[in-house]
């Protein structure tokens, strides 16, 4: 079974990338790369931007970064190999965009570490939120309750969370 975004839901994240034009998106969980591949494609089309993918698994790795070459969008990727919660330890840029599809029950530990760092008006996403729907339960509840944020799920595929910081 493949757990990667389907085309529809990879369609999405190539128009809303459109729309935002972001200056750097943070993906979390990207496996061989086919959510990171929409996602640079946009920038491509923008001529600006980066996404930076993350991907415990280093055979996933290797083939992210095979998959990203051979379409000629190494300009727009950053890959940081290792455990997203040590990988965004260290972070201290700030982010238009995330995109959040780890493992489901690490969403809402992932998203406390990363939310310092999301631009007023940044797009927060998280796939899953009906297949994975129990354990994403204290994200959307954290969600649902966060005064800074707007969010609601949207009814397509496995269950997309947007999300918009205010
Ligand atoms: C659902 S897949 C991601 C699919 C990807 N977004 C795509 O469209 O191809 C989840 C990925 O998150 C990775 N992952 C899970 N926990 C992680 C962690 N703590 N740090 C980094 N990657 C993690 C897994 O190895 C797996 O490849």
């Amino acid at each position: 079974m493949s757990l990667a975004i389907s085309p529809e839901m990879g369609e999405f994240l190539f128009n809303l990338t459109l729309l935002k034009r972001p200056k750097a998106i943070l993906e979390l969980g990207s496996s061989r790369g086919v959510s990171t591949l929409y996602f640079a494609e946009a920038l491509r089309v923008l001529g600006k931007g980066k996404v930076v993918a993350t991907e415990i698994d280093e055979s996933k790795c290797d083939t992210l970064w095979q998959n990203v070459q051979s379409m000629g969008l190494a300009s727009y990727v950053d890959l940081f190999r290792g455990d997203v919660f040590s990988t965004v330890a260290t972070m201290n840029e700030s982010f238009d965009m995330v995109f959040i599809d780890i493992w489901a029950s690490g969403y809402l530990d992932v998203f406390q570490k990363v939310e310092k760092l999301l631009k007023p008006g940044a797009i927060i996403l998280a796939d899953n939120m009906y297949t994975s729907s129990d354990e994403v339960l204290p994200f959307k509840n954290f969600l649902n309750n966060n005064p800074g944020i707007s969010n609601m799920t949207l009814d397509f595929e496995s269950g997309v969370e947007l999300g918009i910081v205010l």
